[in-house]
């Protein structure tokens, strides 16, 4: 093993800085080979001046560091990139030009570092022979094969930071507090925010829940004299019977962006006559620096992916089982999201202390 590529693709993630950090240091002190950062994900591969090498000074200080120093995208999918011809707006497909970008730059392994959509294109540039490896990387936590995926940590800490500031507030003007949080369709920062948090509802996609059910706990807790209540709401939450709510709609190149069902509690609350006021926490979730515990993760991930090259172990992705780092096929890990068990321990702990799901 020569050269080693990373790219970080989709949207950023606490501990992506990390994780490069870890995979040049283990390529450099190991195996004595050359890295290049792709930069702005699999679109760096196009533009000439998309790769840098990267060596101890590039990596030294942005352990700590938020964002990814290679940039990325989230409109990078190679088989759908947006282009003006005959000046309309269409979508192409350029995954041959990435791999023969890869076969040019004689990479012998690309580390590719991202969410279920980016980690599915790893798994089909491979069968046109692009040697990757995939690191599960996402504040969401839905990837599917590993216990947690890095970033999700940080942004767990910043929503409970959240959700204990909005507690004083709440207190004292006698208001229902809803909290918007990201996850897109899986529910776990709003769940484990909530529960960690003290939330007396939380309100995730795996349980569609009723507004009726939500002014009862509201209620509930105002006839024991508890005056404000805390909502975590995760964005991807629906009413029984009805849909998420999305602030922008998707096209070939966009997923739908989700947003708005915070709000849409909120107003119910007020119709119901209890004041109420809402916050989107949104991108905070994901700026910043990491906490200790993605920091070791991505530290352990970005070292195990460069073992695995090593080995040969491509169209895989490094997880975390059990509390150990291993490996299993990409194929596997992105067939099917990960999302909040409804008989997991969390969910029915929550119920136990009393917290509504809005459901009953
Ligand atoms: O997947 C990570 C995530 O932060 C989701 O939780 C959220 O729905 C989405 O990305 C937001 O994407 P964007 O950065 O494009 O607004």
């Amino acid at each position: 093993m020569k050269r080693i590529g990373i790219l970080t693709g989709g949207g950023d993630a606490p501990g992506l800085n990390a994780v490069i950090r870890a995979a040049v240091k283990t390529a450099i002190n190991e195996y004595g080979c050359e890295v290049f950062g792709i930069r702005n994900g699999y679109d760096g591969f196009l533009d000439e001046n998309g790769i840098t090498p990267l060596g101890m000074n590039e990596v030294s200080g942005i352990l700590p560091r938020g964002g990814t120093i290679l940039g990325t995208a989230n409109r990078g999918n190679p088989y759908a990139r947006k282009v003006i011809r005959d000046g309309r707006e269409v979508a192409i497909d350029i995954s041959d030009e990435i791999v023969k970008g890869i076969e040019k730059l004689k990479m012998d392994a690309l580390l590719v570092l991202g969410g279920d959509g980016t980690l599915h294109i790893a798994h089909e540039l491979y069968q046109k022979g692009a040697p990757v490896i995939g690191l599960p990387k996402t504040i969401d936590n839905d990837i599917g094969g590993t216990e947690v995926t890095f970033g999700f940590d940080t942004a767990l800490n910043i929503a409970t930071d959240a959700l204990d500031r909005l507690h004083t507030t709440a207190e004292s003007h006698h208001r229902a507090m809803v909290l918007e949080l990201m996850g897109r369709d899986a529910g776990f920062i709003a769940l484990q925010a909530g529960v960690s948090g003290g939330a007396d509802v939380i309100l995730i996609p795996e349980i569609p829940f009723k507004f009726e059910s939500v002014m009862k706990k509201i209620r509930a807790r105002a006839d024991k004299g508890s005056m404000f209540s805390i909502l975590a709401v995760s964005e991807g939450a629906k009413p029984q019977g009805g849909g998420q709510i999305f602030s922008r709609k998707g096209d070939e190149v966009y997923v739908p962006r989700l947003g708005g069902i915070g709000q849409r509690v909120a107003e119910y609350i007020d119709s119901q006559g209890f004041e109420s006021r809402v916050t989107v926490l949104g991108h905070l979730q994901r700026g910043g620096t990491p906490t200790a515990f993605d920091r070791m993760l991505a530290t352990r991930y970005g070292a195990a992916a460069v073992r695995l090259a090593a080995r040969g172990g491509f169209d895989r992705m490094v997880a975390l089982q059990c509390g150990e780092i291993t490996d299993l096929p990409l194929e596997e890990a992105t067939a099917v999201p990960k999302r909040v068990r409804l008989d997991g321990d969390a969910v029915i702990t929550a119920r136990n202390i009393g917290i509504s799901f809005g459901d009953e």
